[in-house]
Parts: C-alpha cells; structure tokens; sequence
C-alpha cells in the first residue's frame, strides 16, 4: 500500500496571502484525513511565506494519521523538529530562498553531516527520510547515514513523463531496486499529480509513501476536496 500525504504548503499560503485565517489550514488538515488521506506533510521554509512556524504544534495536535515535517536541516528547524515530534522528518537541501525544492541530497558528500543529524531525530524516535535523487549511489549513501527511508525526487519523472514515460520512470524503478535491495524504505514526492501517479506506482516497487501539493491543491479547486482526495487514493490502489 502506498500512503498518500498531503502537502498544504499551498493552502497556508493562500491564507497566508491575505494575514487572516481563510482557508483555515487546521480545518483543511481534518479533513483531509476524514476525507481519507493517510498523511499530512509540510515544509516550512525560513520565510515562513506557507507554512508558518506556529502552524506546526498546532498541526501536530490535530494530525492523527501520519505528520511529517520537512526541510533543509537547519539548527532552527531541527529545533522544531525535535520540539513537536513529527512521525516523520524529510531532510531536503534546499536554498533558503528556493522557490522550491529541485535536487536531492549528496549522501556521500553530506555524510557525516547527516550522520549526525539523523542519529538526534532517530534518537527521539522520529522516522528518517533524506531526500534523493533516482541515484544507486545516493540511495546507498542514504542507508549508510542511518536514514529509515529515501524520498525520490520526481521532478524529472514529471517533465519527462510528457515525452516519454517508459525512459521517465526508468531512473526510478532502478533505484528502488537498490532501495529495496538493501532495505530502506521508499517515498516520492515533488509535481507528481492525476496524470503521472499511477504508473509511477506501478513502477516504482514497495512504494510506501507519497507526498503531493501543487496539484492536489490545485485540482481540489475544481474537483473540491473530498473528490480530490478521493481520485488520488484510486490512482494509487
Ligand atoms: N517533497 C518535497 C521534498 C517538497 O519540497 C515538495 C514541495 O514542497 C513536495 C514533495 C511536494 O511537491 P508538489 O507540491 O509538487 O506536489
């Protein structure tokens, strides 16, 4: 079974565009689990410009599926990392200004930093995922820091996916043969949508986790949200 999370990086920041409470984020996290989602997951940038820091222990108050957290590994964020104890942290290595995440982690160049990273979050029992991309290498070099998961980038699949989805999705399947091969768990995340997801999943062995905003948010304006929810969780039965 592959776990659908929803990002609502992109709902905090339509509130966020006008300083009140609408739409109201904690609402939309509710249901979006009573509607059938398996995960909420957001990525709180330094700016603060979707996700506010004061979102957070008010989200993980609230989330009874599964809440991740993810992010550049800053002192500041790894502070609010350990104080709201997420179920999962995603490390991402992203450029504070980023517009938004486009590269995974060098997880052999990084690995001592991660290293240590991961050991102070694994320590309060918070599940570990570092961000890579579709690379036997990277996903190896993930294990060996001591992450519990990978999530591949799949900006690349998405661009290519238009053209050619055989060759899109090939990069992927390879590296979670890897993953799998030597056990770490696998997520995805970053512009997959309606069109893409399911043959990513099919592709894509024991994928565990998938986290998706853009497009959800945006489909649930046409589709609203229960529906929106709903054509998600079938791509990806
Ligand atoms: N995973 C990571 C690490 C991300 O930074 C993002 C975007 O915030 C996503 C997944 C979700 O990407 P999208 O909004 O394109 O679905």
């Amino acid at each position: 079974m592959t776990r659908l999370s929803i990002n609502l990086n992109k709902v905090a920041l339509i509130r966020n565009a006008r300083g009140g409470n609408l739409p109201n984020l904690e609402q939309v996290a509710i249901d979006c689990e009573k509607f059938g989602a398996q995960g909420i997951t957001v990525h709180p940038r330094p700016d603060e410009r979707h996700i506010t820091f004061a979102d957070i222990p008010k989200l993980k108050a609230l989330v009874t599926t599964e809440f991740n957290i993810e992010g550049n590994p800053t002192p500041h964020f790894i502070n609010l990392v350990l104080k709201n104890k997420p179920h999962q942290c995603t490390l991402v290595p992203d450029d504070p200004n980023q517009l938004t995440s486009d590269h995974g982690w060098n997880t052999i160049e990084n690995e001592s930093f991660l290293t240590e990273i991961i050991a102070e979050l694994k320590e309060v029992g918070i599940r570990t995922s570092l961000f890579v991309d579709p690379e036997g290498k990277m996903v190896e070099g993930a294990k060996k820091v001591g992450a519990d998961r990978i999530e591949l980038y799949t900006g690349n699949y998405a661009s290519n996916y238009i053209n050619n989805k055989y060759s899109a999705v090939k990069p992927f399947t390879e590296a979670a043969k890897v993953a799998n091969d030597i056990g770490i768990g696998i997520n995805a995340g970053h512009d997959l949508n309606l069109d893409n997801l399911e043959f990513f999943q099919k592709n894509v062995s024991n994928l565990l986790e998938v986290s998706i905003g853009q497009a959800f948010v945006s489909d649930a304006l046409y589709f609203g949200l229960y529906n929106t929810v709903q054509l998600y969780l079938r791509e990806l039965k």
